[in-house]
């Protein structure tokens, strides 16, 4: 059998990891300033992740939700506290778009109504829902395609206004990304994100904040919305919450009644995924990952601002955007091949993403910095 072949795949097989490096399978070694996704959040093989999973197969690494699951409370206590939305309930699953999938749904059920807006360069995943509310139609599916899904445009105000006017009562929530990330590093306005909270409390429609990969520390705050004061009805997270190991979550306000059987998953919130959630949530705290996310985001940025081919950098903390004045595909492919660094694109071919763990020091750092500044200067 051969695999369904759907990922464009650079000719580099990794076999071993440790912080923010990688070696494949000829020993040579490259520097991780993507973290596979935005996942890696407190790098490679942490000893102590390492160490929480271990122990944790000793024990038991599976059973369903239909037994008492202590680590699944230690996790939503400790992700209340670093959040700071400690009255807020948590339902567990695998993904991000499996976050999005229930938020989405659990929306729809509280109000009653079935209209979402969602926003262009949204990326929320492949699900069902989730793919119908992300601006690409090349991944939407005819099956998926839904006149309930409303497209508005990123950070603008009066069209917001005009869509909540004549459609709000119908509106069952809005979706948005706390930085739009496959989008191109897109940051929304405080004005922006301050009038859909004031128009979802207005038309009793649901706020879901996507923080899958804006969230966890990166943004130099524990979530990116959080710079701007607002609350949402829901929050989504993923990727980084496990660094590596497949978990997501919802985090909801407590004004949503929870019932049996309202929402569900087989593996969703299971013994080895919570022991991986709880030690990258012990990590962030031991080691401040998200004051050093801001400190290393800062520095990077102040480096390289006045680089050639650079047009603009967005930024917030380790979640950055450089956008060149060309297409960055050219410079990608020589940071990989010829410096072993691993950076990331986005759907605006001029932006190279960059997305490296939350623990990266200065070494890592300076060894991006000098090789950017010679492929940048080389062209
Ligand atoms: C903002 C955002 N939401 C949702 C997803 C989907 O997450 P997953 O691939 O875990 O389903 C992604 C993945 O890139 C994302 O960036």
């Amino acid at each position: 059998m051969n695999l369904f072949n759907v990922y464009p795949l650079f000719n580099i097989n990794p076999v071993k990891a440790q912080g923010s490096f990688l070696w494949d399978d000829k020993g040579e070694k490259y520097l991780d300033f993507y973290g596979g996704h935005a996942v890696i959040s407190i790098g490679h093989n942490h000893p102590y992740y390492q160490n929480k999973l271990k122990d944790q197969l000793e024990k038991i690494s599976f059973y369903s939700n239909s037994v008492q699951n202590e680590l699944q409370t230690e996790l939503a206590e400790k992700l209340g506290k670093i959040s700071g939305y400690e009255d807020y309930n948590l339902f567990l699953c695998n993904s991000g778009a499996e976050a999005n999938e229930n938020a989405l749904k659990l929306a729809s059920f509280h109000n009653g109504k079935n209209k979402v807006l969602y926003f262009s360069g949204s990326f929320h995943g492949r699900t069902s829902a989730a793919v119908s509310v992300t601006d690409n139609p090349k991944i939407v599916a005819p099956v998926n395609f839904s006149e309930r899904f409303i497209k508005s445009e990123w950070n603008n105000i009066q069209q917001l206004e005009e869509i909540f006017e004549t459609l709000g009562s119908e509106i069952s929530s809005v979706i948005i990304e706390g930085i739009q990330g496959v989008g191109g590093i897109m940051i929304p306005t405080a004005e922006f994100l301050s009038k859909i909270k004031e128009l979802c409390e207005k038309y009793d429609t649901a706020l879901i904040l996507d923080e899958v990969q804006s969230g966890y520390g990166r943004s130099g705050y524990f979530f990116a919305h959080q710079e701007f004061g607002i609350e949402p009805d829901m929050i989504t997270i993923a990727k980084g919450m496990g660094n590596g190991f497949p978990i997501g979550g919802v985090l909801i306000h407590p004004k949503f009644q929870a019932s049996n059987g309202l929402l569900g998953t087989t593996f969703g919130g299971n013994h080895l995924a919570c022991a991986a959630a709880i030690a990258v949530l012990d990590v962030m705290k031991e080691e401040n990952l998200t004051e050093n996310a801001q400190k290393m985001g800062d520095y990077i940025e102040d480096e390289i601002k006045d680089f050639p081919h650079i047009k603009t950098i967005r930024r917030k903390g380790l979640m950055i955007g450089i956008e060149l004045d060309q297409d960055c595909a050219e410079v990608r492919k020589n940071l990989l091949y010829n410096h072993h660094i691993f950076t990331g694109n986005s759907n605006d071919k001029n932006v190279l993403r960059i997305l490296p763990a939350l623990n990266i020091g200065k070494e890592e750092t300076d060894l991006f910095i000098g090789a950017l500044k010679t492929v940048l200067e080389s062209i």
